[in-house]
């Protein structure tokens, strides 16, 4: 669980530290930076997965830095403008400049077990010892994406796989041809994906070995009559949404589970 995100010089926010519960609720007038924070974890999620920072045009020189702790270990990016340079177009790209990985709640000097400075990273040994396990990363790498060496640096993988565990729910397509509404493979799903494609093989998978009853009781509280049913053709599974208010015409379906299911043509926006 992520218990500090620390945001400097991002969109409107200058600097910010975030204390975060198990579930946390941001509200504020419109322009106030709720977007901005969100849009600040999500660019920490995808830079430590190696997706670039887009460029943007800046009068002034950026230097922004984020950054979150959890429980075992804590993450900091710091990104500026590149040098000017004529011999590419990348400009406007922003440049990795520190990243630093270190144990606990606080970086302190004493506690920090990885860091990056431009295209050098160091691990940190016993007294307080250094060896190189990067010395020339391009300027667009995260080390997260860049290293991968469970001897040297064993919490660099920990802490990888924990940042991409992380799910972010808030960019499902809602047209006719959106991942969400097509038919896709079912496996068992424990975890949604970003783009919601495996989500009739989810629902599925709370149907089986979850908390079905709570996920119809969600379903007919936001949506006062209506359910959600999964079937399989061919190994292929989609969701199917019947709802009183705006049924017109049933069908009675053998899904493959044996079980029969009434369903009603996918809503579409
Ligand atoms: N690149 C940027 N640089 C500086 N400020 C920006 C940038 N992009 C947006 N802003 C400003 O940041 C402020 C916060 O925007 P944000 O979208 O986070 O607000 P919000 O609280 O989500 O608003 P709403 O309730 O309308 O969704 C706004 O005043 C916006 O103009
Ligand atoms: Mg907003």
């Amino acid at each position: 669980m992520l218990s500090v995100l620390a945001i400097s010089n991002y969109r409107s926010l200058r600097n910010l530290t975030v204390p975060l519960q198990r579930l946390n609720v941001i509200t504020g007038p419109n322009g106030s930076g709720k977007s901005s924070l969100y849009r600040a974890l999500r660019l920490l999620a995808d830079t430590a997965q190696g997706h670039i920072v887009q460029g943007t045009r800046r009068k002034h020189p950026v230097n922004l830095r984020l950054g979150f702790a959890g429980e075992e270990f804590g993450y900091l990016i710091d990104m500026g403008l590149p040098k000017p340079d004529t011999t590419s177009m990348f400009s406007l790209d922003p440049e990795i400049k520190q990243e630093a990985i270190w144990h606990g709640s606080t970086l302190r000097s004493s506690t920090i077990l990885v860091e990056r400075h431009g295209g050098i990273v160091c691990v940190r040994r016993e007294h307080n010892e250094r060896s190189i396990v990067a010395d020339s990363l391009a300027p667009f790498d995260s080390m997260m994406t860049d290293i991968a060496d469970p001897r040297n640096a064993p919490e660099m993988l920990v802490l990888r796989e924990s940042i991409r565990a992380w799910r972010f729910y808030d960019h499902f397509r809602t047209d006719a041809e959106s991942p969400a509404r097509l038919p896709q493979i079912g496996t068992r799903t424990l975890i949604l994906a970003n783009d919601g494609s495996d989500l009739a093989a989810a629902i599925q998978t709370i149907n089986e070995i979850g908390d079905n009853q709570a996920l119809d009781a969600a379903v007919s509280d936001a949506f006062p009559g209506s359910r959600v049913a999964v079937v399989s053709t061919s190994g292929r599974f989609h969701w199917l949404w019947n709802s009183m208010a705006c049924c017109a015409r049933w069908t009675l379906r053998s899904s493959r589970m044996g079980r029969y299911v009434i369903c009603f043509g996918l809503p579409h926006s």
